[in-house]
């Protein structure tokens, strides 16, 4: 079965062709950051413009990569939510068209359900069921997933995602967007220990999140030392940052595998790209008897290979369409 794969939920175009759910035949991604990091962040109508200029080629380069042409794809898949509804639509509706005229039919694939997958492009795939924790720019959730199709949310972010948290840190910091990667190459040279930020743990055994508190306790730092005309040491803050930030996330990871009994754990979301999240989770994982699964950091952030990844899933669930009446979604479905 060979499906192409459709991501445009973001800033990120991206087309993929994945062959019987293992051989990734191409895999394309047209980033947007050059255009949206001079407004320092996202700007939608932007994204929705350039996603709707990029996509026929996209698609293109992915089909000539793999050596195929449309006759000869099985199945469709496109994210359909959650994300930016104008960017989205691209997608969603360049997937219709390809499927009237071809009569190819298509899945909408949940975008957190994509990041979730994701491990399976991995060489080491885990066994279901297992304990889930993705982490990007909108969402920071912990799921048990019981299989392909199935997930069950066990903790979320009360207010800001992970990774919008770095990015909002980057940005009073004067980095550019996105901000989590900056940070993350800033850290490595500095002191973790350098600032005491605090850490959200919330009610004893909660798995939900919350990264407002520290973003602005890192804002407040700042602030005081620029009043004070005091040096910005900026690696130790990042540093520091950036490990109150995967002690919260790796220990509530760790929890719901205690609290499940399950004894893997997968990383998945942009978020996942960041180095010191994926050591500190390792480590942690050999300490609690735990095993861990990461994708490599190219399938963490936005792709398509994921999208048709879950796709591929779904087909074999029996669920596909040719409708031409689906619509996007922009918040999750998963509350
Ligand atoms: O999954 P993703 O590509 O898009 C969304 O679905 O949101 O995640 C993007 C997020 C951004 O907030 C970005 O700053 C963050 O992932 N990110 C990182 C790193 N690379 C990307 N955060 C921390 N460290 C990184 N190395
Ligand atoms: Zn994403």
């Amino acid at each position: 079965m060979i499906i192409l794969g459709i991501e445009s939920s973001c800033d990120e175009t991206a087309a993929a062709v994945l062959k019987n759910g293992r051989e990734l035949m191409g895999n394309v991604i047209n980033t947007q950051i050059a255009i949206h990091s001079k407004y320092g962040g996202v700007v939608p109508e932007l994204a929705s413009r350039k996603h709707l200029e990029n996509i026929y080629p996209v698609v293109n380069e992915a089909l000539s990569q793999a050596g195929i042409t449309l006759d000869m794809l099985d199945g469709l898949a496109v994210t359909q939510g959650p994300g930016l509804v104008g960017s989205l639509l691209i997608g969603l509706s360049f997937t219709k068209a390809i499927s009237l005229v071809k009569g190819i039919p298509y899945v909408g694939v949940d975008h957190m359900a994509g990041h979730l997958l994701s491990i399976f492009l991995a060489e080491k795939k885990p066994e279901f069921p297992f304990i889930a924790l993705v982490a990007s720019g909108g969402h920071s959730s912990i799921f048990l997933a019981h299989s392909a199709t199935s997930f069950k949310l066990l903790g979320r972010t009360r207010d800001d995602a992970a990774g919008e948290a770095f990015d909002k840190v980057a940005k009073l910091l004067g980095l550019p967007y996105p901000g989590g990667p900056e940070i993350s190459k800033l850290a490595a040279e500095g002191n973790r220990e350098a600032i005491a930020f605090p850490r959200s743990w919330l009610e004893k055994e909660s798995l939900d999140f919350s990264f407002s508190g520290i973003k602005t306790s890192v804002a407040n730092y700042v602030n005081q030392r620029r009043q004070n005309n005091k040096k910005l040491a900026v690696a130790d803050i990042c540093s520091s940052f950036q490990e109150a930030v995967v002690d919260v996330l790796v220990e509530k990871a760790v929890k719901a595998a205690k609290k499940s009994g399950i004894k893997e754990i997968v990383l998945a979301g942009g978020v996942a790209a960041n180095p010191r999240l994926r050591e500190h989770l390792r480590n942690r994982g050999a300490d609690e008897n735990l095993q861990i699964f990461i994708p490599e950091p190219e399938f963490c952030t936005d792709n398509a290979a994921m999208i048709a990844l879950a796709g591929n899933y779904l087909f074999q669930a029996g669920r596909q369409t040719s409708a031409l009446d689906t619509d996007v979604y922009s918040r999750s479905l998963f509350w």
